[in-house]
Order: C-alpha cells, then sequence, then structure tokens
C-alpha cells in the first residue's frame, strides 16, 4: 500500500538517502534496520514529508504523495511515532492524546482513548500526570498512544525499544503485535533487529542511505552476514 522507490534525499550536502526503496504492504509489519547514520529516521521522515526528497517516487494507495504535506499525510492515515519518544512535558497524559487526535472530526475519539488506555493500562492511571513526570517507558507508551489517536493506517516506529528496560520492551513489542492484527501496517525502525525479525514479516536493512539487505525476516534471521553483523554472531 506504502512504496518508496529510488529515493534520494539531502541535507545540504550530505546525500543521506542514496535510491531508497522499499514496500510496506497492507496489514504487515515491516523493520527497517541498521546503524547509526544508516538512514533510517530519514526514511521515515521523507514518508511523513518532514523531509522533501530530490528524487524519487512515494506511492500510497497507487497514488503520488509526492507533492503532498505534512500534514497531509496524517489526514491520510501515515502517522510517525518520533524518534526519542518527544511528549509534550508540560501538558497532562489525556492532553498529550488529544493533541494525536487534532485533525479529526469524527466522534470515536473517546472510545480510542479507552483503546489506548486498554493496550497502556498504565497511562490511565496517570491520566491527569504530567507527561515530563513519566518514566521513560512511560513516555514511549504514551507517545505510540498519542500516535494511534491519529487513527494510522500505517504507522512509523521509530526506535520504540530505544532506552527501554528489556522486560519493558517485550511488552511493547506485544503491544505493536497487536495494534498490527487491528489492520494497522507498520513501518518499525529498529537498533534492536534481533526483536525487530522476530515481530515483523519482511526486513529491510540500510547502510550508509541505501538497501543492503532485504527479505523475509524469517529468512534473514539466519542469513549468515546478517547474523555476524546484527544479531551479534
Ligand atoms: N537535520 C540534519 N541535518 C544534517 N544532516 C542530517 C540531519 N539529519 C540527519 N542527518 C544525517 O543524515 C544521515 C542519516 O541520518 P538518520 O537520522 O536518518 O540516521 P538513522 O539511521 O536514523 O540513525 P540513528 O540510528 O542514529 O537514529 C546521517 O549521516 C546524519 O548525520
Ligand atoms: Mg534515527
Amino acid at each position: 500500500m506504502l512504496q518508496l522507490t529510488n529515493v534520494h534525499a539531502y541535507y545540504g550536502h550530505v546525500h543521506a538517502l542514496r535510491g531508497v526503496s522499499l514496500k510496506v504492504p497492507e496489514g504487515k509489519i515491516i523493520s527497517l534496520l541498521g546503524g547509526n547514520g544508516a538512514g533510517k529516521s530519514t526514511t521515515l521522515n521523507v514518508i511523513s514529508r518532514l523531509v522533501q526528497p530530490k528524487e524519487g517516487n512515494f506511492e500510497l494507495q497507487g497514488q503520488s504523495m509526492n507533492k503532498k504535506s505534512a500534514s497531509e499525510m496524517v489526514k491520510n492515515g501515515v502517522i510517525q511515532c518520533p524518534e526519542n519518544r518527544r511528549v509534550f512535558p508540560l501538558l497532562t497524559v489525556e492532553e498529550n492524546l488529544k493533541i494525536g487526535a487534532f485533525q479529526r472530526k469524527d466522534k470515536n475519539i473517546k472510545s480510542d482513548m479507552e483503546k489506548v488506555f486498554s493496550y497502556f493500562p498504565r497511562l490511565k492511571e496517570r491520566v491527569q500526570q504530567k507527561a515530563g513526570t513519566l518514566s521513560g517507558g512511560e513516555q514511549q507508551m504514551l507517545a505510540i498512544g498519542r500516535s494511534l489517536m491519529g487513527k494510522p493506517k500505517v504507522l512509523l516506529l521509530d526506535e520504540p525499544s530505544l532506552g527501554i528496560a528489556p522486560k519493558l520492551v517485550r511488552e511493547i513489542f506485544k503491544i505493536i503485535k497487536e495494534i498490527n492484527k487491528e489492520g494497522t501496517a507498520i513501518l518499525l525502525v529498529e537498533q534492536n533487529a534481533h526483536m525487530a525479525m522476530e515481530i515483523s514479516d519482511y526486513s529491510y536493512i540500510l547502510e550508509n542511505g541505501h538497501v543492503a539487505l532485504e527479505g523475509d525476516s524469517k529468512e534473514l534471521k539466519t542469513n549468515d552476514e546478517v547474523r555476524k553483523l546484527y544479531l551479534g554472531g
């Protein structure tokens, strides 16, 4: 449903993406892996239109997105949960969640908030707490919850496991899987290649702004090169 073809992006003279092509089919979890500076966040930013590519094509459900703005992408159901769990620290949990729904006009906002609380009961217990006083893991839950409030068809997650204790990472990954089961396609950026391949259908590995390897996650996991370089042997 979402497709990038031969995308090139620059920051000044830095050639950050050098011909990235990838697909996120309906209902799937796709992981986007690779080391620091490989271009993972830039790829998400191209999709959410925060970065304008110099070259290449971006289609959503067969329609060109090359000229869309970031807010049109949100309206189209392409929603990014940014790196470093950015929440509004001085606003409460509830206020942060409402911001996630700011472009919606339908009447299901309240029930969607309940849905977020069913995924993350800890947020419900802290609904009037200022987001800045939540633990790191709770802030990550809130960042994901806020993205869900935008009713994503495609959810772009940028390193949800970053800086979070292993137990909570497992919990968050379980919920990512549940969100996907309810029909949301997910593009998951991760440094934790092991966990990402565990839950995804297909994986792309970026190196220096291009796709160095791709394949079925199950198969890639047993690839010798992938094991050596990304899975610690
Ligand atoms: N705003 C920016 N201005 C200049 N260069 C940038 C900017 N954002 C990213 N870059 C450069 O683009 C390249 C790709 O960065 P990107 O953030 O996409 O990598 P990443 O794969 O997400 O890395 P990480 O795992 O560290 O988050 C890097 O060389 C980075 O220094
Ligand atoms: Mg990044």
